[in-house]
């Protein structure tokens, strides 16, 4: 039986791009489950191994796809049967082993994570990877004891996959939050998403002072660069910043100033191999904490034929909040 896939191959070092029919006897062995993917979503990680920008496939050819939600149809796993509906985030999946933009995945039973009943399979990719990873960057700051009367929250990249699911959590969670963008046009956007201030990420995107004015509680940041390197030289006295992205960039040319000055704390957040406890904390608490019209607010949806443009539009900074594949459409 075929069935069909992004694939992703090299030619004379780079990446081509097609959505084509594969044999489902050529999906990888190293997989338990068998799953019928009914949605995906294009991340900023899925955008660079869809361009080929960034060294994210380690395997060739691979199917694209960090993120999948579906129906398990086979299972060898105790845990999972035939019926069961679940959601796959990371684990190398798109990277070293074929990935969910694609009708048929085989994947590790170790690594799904079963759907929250309050979300349908199109919601759970609407939150994705990017939305999952804001949770992860909101129980960062609550375990570092950030509270809601604190101060406000900066959350940067603010028009962005994790930036717009961190503004709807933490404005549903009772915290004040200033949204960071480049797309100023699309202040009224962030405001309906609970943002109560967006100023430009020009202020921060520059190389600044090693200490700032104290401005920030808390800070979610998606961005890294000088726009981190700031948020850091502004955050309060004892406040703490979540660290997930490189939209800017990888480097982080910073002074030790507000950490030995100031006694802030940087949380690194990784959502590829995070354990599995966490995850299902995170996936339960966005059950409870993200509000479903919110949620919508920021989705679009399109077909397996729309992922490449798509993937193309997310590395340029194009995107804003998330887009869904429905892999059937
Ligand atoms: N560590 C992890 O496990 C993990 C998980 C998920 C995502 N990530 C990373 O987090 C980042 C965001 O992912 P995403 O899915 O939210 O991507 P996204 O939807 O493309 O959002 C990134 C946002 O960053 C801003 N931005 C883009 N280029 C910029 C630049 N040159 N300078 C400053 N801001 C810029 C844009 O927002 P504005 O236009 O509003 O400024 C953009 O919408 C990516 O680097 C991704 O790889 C990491």
């Amino acid at each position: 039986m075929t069935f069909q896939a992004l694939l992703l191959t090299q030619d004379g070092g780079a990446t081509q791009a097609a959505v084509t029919a594969l044999e489902e006897s050529a999906l990888p062995a190293d997989g338990d489950v068998l799953v019928a993917v009914d949605y995906s979503t294009i991340n900023y990680k899925d955008g660079l191994a869809i361009t080929g920008r960034a060294p994210v496939v380690r395997k060739w050819p691979m199917v694209a796809g960090i993120d999948g939600a579906g129906t398990v149809l086979e299972s060898a796993h105790p845990r999972w049967r035939a019926g069961d509906r679940v959601v796959l985030n990371g684990f190398g999946v798109g990277e070293t082993h074929w990935g969910c933009l694609a009708q048929r995945a085989r994947l590790k039973g170790d690594w799904l994570v079963k759907l929250p009943d309050a979300f349908t399979a199109q919601q759970a990719m609407a939150i994705g990877t990017a939305g999952y990873t804001a949770m992860l960057s909101v129980l960062a700051l609550e375990r570092a004891g950030v509270a809601p009367g604190d101060g406000e929250v900066l959350v940067t990249g603010a028009s962005g996959g994790v930036g717009t699911v961190a503004i709807a959590l933490l404005s549903k969670l009772g915290y004040r939050v200033a949204a960071s963008t480049g797309k100023t046009a699309e202040a009224d956007f962030l405001k309906a998403l609970g943002a109560a201030e967006v100023i430009d990420r020009t202020e921060l995107g520059k190389p600044g002072k090693p200490m700032q004015k104290e401005r920030w509680a808390a800070v979610v940041d998606s961005v890294g660069s000088h726009t981190l390197v700031n948020a850091c030289a502004q955050v309060r006295y004892g406040g703490a910043v979540t660290c997930c992205g490189l939209a800017q960039g990888l480097d982080f040319p910073a002074s030790v100033a507000p950490f030995i000055l100031r006694g802030i704390t940087l949380y690194g957040i990784d959502s590829v191999m995070a354990p599995m406890a966490r995850r299902e904390q995170a996936w339960q608490r966005l059950a409870t904490d993200l509000a479903p019209d919110r949620l919508r607010a920021i989705t679009s949806e399109i077909g397996l034929s729309g992922a490449i443009e798509a993937g193309r539009r997310i590395v340029e900074g194009g995107m804003r909040g998330r887009v869904v594949v429905n892999i059937n459409a």
